[in-house]
C-alpha cells in the first residue's frame, strides 16, 4: 500500500501510477482468494457502508454491495424514490443522516457532474470521518469502472502479475459515444497513466474534437498531474482507421438518456459506421479482447454475436472483476481511515 493518501475516490486523474499498481496488486490478491472456504475477511469489521444511488445501476451498486459484505461490512442503500429527499430534505442533509447513523464509507452516484465531490468537501469542512467513494456523476467520472476496466485488460495481457507496466505501449481503442461517457473519461486517465496509447473514435456530434487534449492538463481544481509522462491520446473518425494494429476494443454504450440533441440519424445507420461486429474486429489483424462496461444495447454498439463469443469478450470477465476491484476500494479507503 506504498503512498496510498487518498481518502476519498472521487476522479483517477488524481491517481499516480503507484495508485494504479496499488489497487491492481490488491484487487489480484482479492481475485485469487479461493472461492471455497472462508469467503469473508474481517478486514471491515464494525465499518458501516452506505449506498446513495440516485441513479439506476445494477452492477456497480450490487457489486460494492457483495464487495463490502466479503470484507465484513455492515451495509445499508439508500432508495431515493421512497427517502425524505421526496419531502425536500437536501442532498447533503441526507447524506449526514447516513453518516450519523455510523456510516464510514458513502458510496455515491448522481446525475449531476461534480455531487460527489461537493459532498466529500462539505463532510470534510464539518470534521466527519467519512469516505466518499464516486459511483459514477454525471458525464464527469466513474473511477472504479475505470479501474476494473483496466484491471481486467491488465491480466489479460499479464494474468499472473497484472500490473501498470503490462498496458505500457498497448493501443487501445475506445468507440462510439465518448461524449456522453463518464468510463471513456476515467479510462483516458487509467489508461494513459499507465503508458497505453488511447485511440478515441466515433461521430463529431459523440466524439468532439476537444477530447484529443483531454488529459493534456489536469481538471480544473487540481494543482499538478501526478503522472509525469502520459501515454499519447489519438481522435479519428472511423474503426477502419482506429483498428489496424489495436491491442484491445472498448466499446460503450449510446446513452440515450443523455442526448437532448438530435446527435444521431438512425441507430441503424450508427450500428453499420460504429457498430463492432466479429467482421470489424478482423481489422485489428490479430485476435484483440473487446470490453463493454454494460449496460449494452444489443446490434447497436456491439453485435450480440461478439457480446457472447468467449474468444473475444471480456464483458462477463469485467463484470467478475467488478468485486476485487471495489474490495481493494473499499479496503484502501478504510485503512486510510485506520
Ligand atoms: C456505466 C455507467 O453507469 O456509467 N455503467 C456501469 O457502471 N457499468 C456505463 C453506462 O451506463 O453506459
Amino acid at each position: 500500500m506504498s503512498g496510498w493518501d487518498h481518502r476519498h475516490v472521487i476522479d483517477l486523474s488524481a491517481f499516480s501510477t503507484d495508485d494504479f499498481t496499488t489497487v491492481l496488486e490488491l484487487a489480484q490478491r482479492f481475485r485469487n482468494l479461493p472461492v471455497t472456504g472462508t469467503r469473508k475477511l474481517p478486514a471491515l469489521q464494525g465499518r458501516l457502508m452506505t449506498t446513495l444511488f440516485f441513479e439506476a445501476s445494477t452492477r456497480t451498486r450490487s457489486s460494492f454491495e457483495l464487495a463490502a459484505r466479503r470484507l465484513s461490512a455492515d451495509v445499508q442503500s439508500f432508495a431515493p424514490g421512497s427517502s425524505s429527499l421526496v419531502k425536500g430534505e437536501s442532498l447533503l442533509d441526507t447524506a449526514r443522516t447516513y453518516v450519523a447513523m455510523g456510516a464510514n464509507l458513502l458510496v455515491v452516484r448522481h446525475g449531476c457532474a461534480g455531487v460527489p465531490q461537493i459532498l466529500a468537501e462539505a463532510l470534510d469542512r464539518s470534521g466527519d470521518r467519512v469516505a466518499v467513494l464516486n459511483a459514477g456523476d454525471g458525464l464527469h467520472s466513474h473511477p472504479s469502472q475505470g479501474l476494473l476496466d483496466l484491471f481486467t485488460l491488465a491480466r489479460h495481457f499479464s494474468p499472473d502479475a497484472p500490473s501498470p507496466e503490462a498496458l505500457r505501449g498497448r493501443r487501445v481503442v475506445i468507440v462510439g459515444d465518448v461524449l456522453h461517457s463518464r468510463v471513456a473519461r476515467s479510462n483516458l486517465w487509467a489508461l494513459t497513466a499507465c503508458g497505453a496509447e488511447v485511440v478515441l473514435c466515433g461521430p463529431p456530434t459523440l466524439l468532439p474534437d476537444q477530447f484529443a487534449d483531454f488529459v493534456a492538463a489536469p481538471p480544473p481544481g487540481q494543482a499538478v498531474d501526478p503522472v509525469p509522462h502520459r501515454g499519447p491520446v489519438r481522435l479519428v473518425r472511423s474503426l477502419e482507421e482506429a483498428l489496424p494494429g489495436a491491442d484491445a476494443v472498448m466499446t460503450l454504450r449510446l446513452q440515450k438518456e443523455r442526448m437532448h440533441q438530435h446527435l444521431l440519424t438512425t441507430l441503424e445507420s450508427y450500428h453499420r459506421c460504429y457498430g463492432l461486429t466479429h467482421d470489424r474486429l478482423a481489422l485489428c489483424g490479430r485476435p484483440v479482447p473487446v470490453l463493454h462496461p454494460g449496460p449494452v444495447n444489443r446490434g447497436v454498439e456491439l453485435a450480440g454475436a461478439l457480446l457472447d463469443d468467449p474468444a473475444c469478450s471480456l464483458v462477463e470477465e469485467q463484470v467478475r472483476n467488478c468485486i476485487p476491484v471495489r474490495m481493494a476500494l473499499l479496503y484502501l479507503l478504510a485503512a486510510a481511515d485506520g
